[in-house]
């Protein structure tokens, strides 16, 4: 296993929507183990396979910090089939960092994919799983937590985060 690099805002393949995944083979096998090795190595909750750089539908979620009771979960080809609710709570990403801000999303979903072994599965998730899930899924759509926040909002954050990189170098 090895811990993969972290693509950033804004780089391309974040903004792609990625392709269905037809075989789960070997390579992509390799991919599921380094994905949550590189999760772990950063101390997050979820990965999409585009944050790693490659435009496959598939991602990882452990929420167990927050909830031990729930394992890990690999989602490939996931859908939201169930949406109920809706709660305003903070949110960050891995491919964004030192950002967080309020996102809207819904309170519980129902998520259908397949796991590893290409079994069809049914999640329900709530409160933080609800999140990871909708955070995700919206990452293989190729959109970022910042999409789903308001305008304004958007524009002082594009502003803030040009200027922090900019001071980097
Ligand atoms: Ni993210």
């Amino acid at each position: 296993m090895a811990v993969l690099e972290i693509k950033k805002y804004p780089e391309k393949v974040l903004k792609e929507k990625t392709a269905p995944v037809s075989d789960i083979d070997r390579s992509i096998h390799r991919l599921i183990d380094d994905m949550i090795e590189t999760m772990y190595a950063a101390k997050g909750v979820g990965l999409a396979a585009n944050q790693v750089g490659v435009s496959k539908r598939l991602c990882v979620i452990d929420v167990s910090t927050a909830d031990e009771s729930i394992p890990l979960i690999v989602l490939i080809n996931p859908k939201i089939i169930e949406k109920k609710g809706s709660l305003d709570e903070e949110e960050g990403c891995l491919s964004i960092p030192d950002y967080r801000t309020k996102v809207k999303r819904a309170e519980e979903v129902v998520v259908r994919a397949l796991d590893r072994k290409g079994n069809m599965i049914e999640i329900q998730g709530r409160d933080l799983l609800a999140r990871a899930l909708q955070h995700e899924i919206d990452h293989l759509d190729g959109l970022l937590f910042i999409d789903r926040i308001s305008p304004i909002k958007r524009e002082f954050f594009k502003k803030r985060y040009k200027k922090a990189m900019a001071g980097d170098r």
